[in-house]
């Protein structure tokens, strides 16, 4: 079990990765620093209650927790105010008070809903992630929690950190192969911003990773998590460097918009960003040979590097100046320097946006 220990400016909070972990739980549950919660609420949804819920229920009742459950439907319409609604409705049912926990097993949707429920249940209530999706380790490092609103994604939330977050590697075994390779987008971005050799260590191990060896499952979530951890530790309410963590996002963000969220899931679009960030970069003459290798490694975790989308100028570009992160509508980007360091720059020349989209159509050179 590898154990990597996040700072924030109020609180601490250990992630603990590795395989078996779901069957430990009331051990790691102990070892945590607060008033333990008797009574727990598992917040999942319909694709991993039936694979994971009834062993961690089990485990925690004869720990001796109260524990109750309750099911959301899979995908991304769960995080939505109703279904938060629901959730508070099932939790005032169940008796949660205020020393009662949340538990959130499953992937970034089910962590943000009920994260979102635990941040404003009685004004905050602990808050446990069990991460079920290679996605979600980007979900447990950071504190943000929250739902969707019908005119724009992540809308109304929260900062509410976990008190632990447990990630059993093992739950990756029933993950599906588009679901990991996603995952794998977010992974290979925090190398790609931060740390060379994970780079290096990433082309590596590729084989191993794709064959869900869980020692190497557990060091790529680690290395991942500790990349996210540091930068938001030095920026928890985003004002400058926890954009980097947005590297590939600006043009992914947009292709997910342009594409009405059907096309493409987010790590795959943020694969085909980061490919046409690598090129922006080259463009703008900020970064040399940094495309190819990016290509080349993104590829390798079977994840898109192109798009004929990407035909969609127009509509693209004014989704990248529509986009919460974007300075007052200008072309704002997470830019490589080289492998393993960017920089944010603004007021990126549409013409060079355009270039890169044209590539991102189809060209492979
Ligand atoms: N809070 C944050 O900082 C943060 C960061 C990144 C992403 N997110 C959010 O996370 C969400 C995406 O997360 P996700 O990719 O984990 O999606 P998800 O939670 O929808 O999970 C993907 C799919 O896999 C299924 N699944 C989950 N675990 C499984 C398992 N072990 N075996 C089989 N199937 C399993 C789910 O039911 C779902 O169908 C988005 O809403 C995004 O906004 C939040
Ligand atoms: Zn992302």
């Amino acid at each position: 079990m590898r154990t990597l220990w996040v700072e924030t400016a109020t609180t601490r909070y250990p992630i603990q990765i590795g395989s078996g972990l779901l069957k430990r739980l009331p051990v790691l549950l102990e070892e945590v620093e607060w008033t333990p919660p008797k009574r727990l609420m598992v917040v999942t949804d319909t694709h991993v209650a039936p694979l994971y819920l009834e062993r961690v229920i089990a485990s925690l009742t004869k720990a001796g927790y109260s524990v109750g459950s309750w099911v959301i439907p899979a995908g991304e319409t769960s995080k939505s105010l109703s279904m938060v609604e629901q959730m508070a409705g099932e939790a005032i049912r169940q008796g949660l008070d205020r020393k009662s926990g949340i538990l959130a097993l499953g992937g970034g949707v089910v962590g943000d809903a009920a994260g979102f429920l635990a941040a404003t249940y009685m004004r905050g209530i602990p808050f446990v992630q069990l991460p079920t999706t290679l996605l979600a380790h980007d979900s447990s490092v950071g504190g943000k929690v929250g739902v969707n609103h019908p005119l724009g994604k992540n809308m109304v939330g929260a900062f509410h950190q976990p008190d632990l977050v447990v990630f059993d590697v093992d739950t990756l075994k029933s993950l599906p192969a588009r679901e990991m390779a996603a995952g794998f987008a977010e992974v290979i971005k925090e190398a790609l911003i931060r740390d060379d050799s994970f780079v290096s260590w990433l082309e590596e191990n590729r084989d191993g990773l794709m064959a869900k060896d869980p020692a190497l499952l557990a060091e790529a979530i680690e290395r991942g998590c500790r990349i996210k951890a540091e930068v938001v530790s030095q920026d928890e309410k985003e004002s400058g460097l926890r954009a980097i963590l947005n590297y590939g996002h600006t043009i992914g963000h947009a292709l997910e918009a342009v594409t009405g969220y059907r096309r493409f899931i987010h790590g795959e679009a943020v694969a085909i960003g980061m490919v046409g960030a690598a090129m922006l970069g080259e463009t703008l003459g900020l970064a040399h040979d940094v495309s190819g290798r990016t290509r080349r490694l993104i590829q390798s975790f079977e994840l898109p590097v192109q798009a004929r989308e990407a035909a969609e100028a127009d509509a693209l570009i004014r989704a990248m100046r529509r986009d919460k992160k974007s300075d007052q509508g200008s072309l704002t980007f997470v830019l490589p320097r080289k492998i393993g360091s960017v920089e944010i720059v603004k007021e990126v020349p549409e013409a060079a946006v355009r270039q890169v989209l044209s590539r991102l159509e189809g060209e492979m050179g």
